[in-house]
């Protein structure tokens, strides 16, 4: 092995080393007051956590029905638990709980559109690597009854965590809940396109995020580089 490639390699451990760290975090290590005395933390989701998780995807994705079946994923959550193979890889369901309660849900998955759409120019390699550094937040929900005490801001800042850990390039999420909504990923630090724009990630081969009707495109570089366009947005990487 020559010098670069143990460095590399080294390099690669000790991400995967902080990536499991955050996952063991993500366990269950961590609480907090949510507000009104009581103590909210983070895991990943497991086997039985199936209804909850329908419920909080159901929600989610409020009017915009685009193929979603939360039913469908709480089988499989209650099937694989909180770490299920999906296509390009790996998806991770986090949790916020209450006392024994799940009240809020965050899901990530490898950016499996975008990855079919492109299957065609990009190489089996090119691909393998965007889906593990580009990731997309494919629901995110809170129980209405505990809104607004700071679990969503919790359970975004604890996925951005984990992803930075694993070096992830960036987060895309579908907005779907409206203007206030826009607002609140705004606040958190992420781009938001306008209704039905698509987003094109600068790369190699220009990745295009299709636009749908009612649906905003919202992106945070995680690699401190800004997010800025107007119209046909763009990403641009920083150049290494
Ligand atoms: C959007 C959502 C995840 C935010 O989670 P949350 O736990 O309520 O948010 P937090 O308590 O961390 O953030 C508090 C902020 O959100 C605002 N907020 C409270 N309820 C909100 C709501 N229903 N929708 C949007 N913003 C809301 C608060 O005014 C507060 O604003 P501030 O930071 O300017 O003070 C949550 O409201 C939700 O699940 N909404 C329904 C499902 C949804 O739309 N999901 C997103 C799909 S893209």
């Amino acid at each position: 092995m020559t010098t670069s490639e143990a460095a590399a390699w080294k390099a690669k451990k000790q991400q995967r080393e902080a990536f499991l760290a955050r996952l063991a975090h993500a366990h269950g290590t961590g609480a907090k007051e949510s507000g009104m005395g009581r103590v909210m933390r983070i895991r990943l989701a497991r086997k039985g956590d199936g209804a909850a998780i329908a419920r909080l995807a159901e929600l989610a994705i409020g009017d915009y029905q685009g193929g979603a079946d939360p039913e469908g994923l709480g089988r499989v959550i209650d099937r694989e638990g909180g770490r299920p193979v999906v296509p390009f890889g790996q998806a991770l369901a986090f949790v916020a709980v209450e006392g024994e309660e799940v009240v809020g849900l965050a899901y990530v998955a490898p950016p499996v559109q975008l990855l079919k759409d492109f299957a065609e120019q990009l190489s089996e390699a090119t691909q393998s690597a965007i889906a593990r550094k580009l990731c997309a937040l494919e629901l995110l929900a809170v129980d209405a009854s505990v809104q607004g005490r700071g679990i969503g801001t919790t359970l975004l800042t604890e996925v951005e965590e984990v992803l930075r850990s694993r070096a992830s390039w960036g987060v895309i999420a579908k907005v779907t809940g409206g203007d206030r909504v826009s607002q609140w990923y705004t606040a958190r630090g992420y781009y938001v396109g306008d209704t039905g724009m698509p987003f094109v990630l600068k790369n190699r081969v220009p990745l295009i995020c299709s636009g749908e009707p009612g649906v905003r495109i919202a992106v945070k570089s995680l690699r401190d580089v800004p997010v800025s366009g107007t119209g046909r947005e763009s990403w641009q990487k920083r150049s290494r």
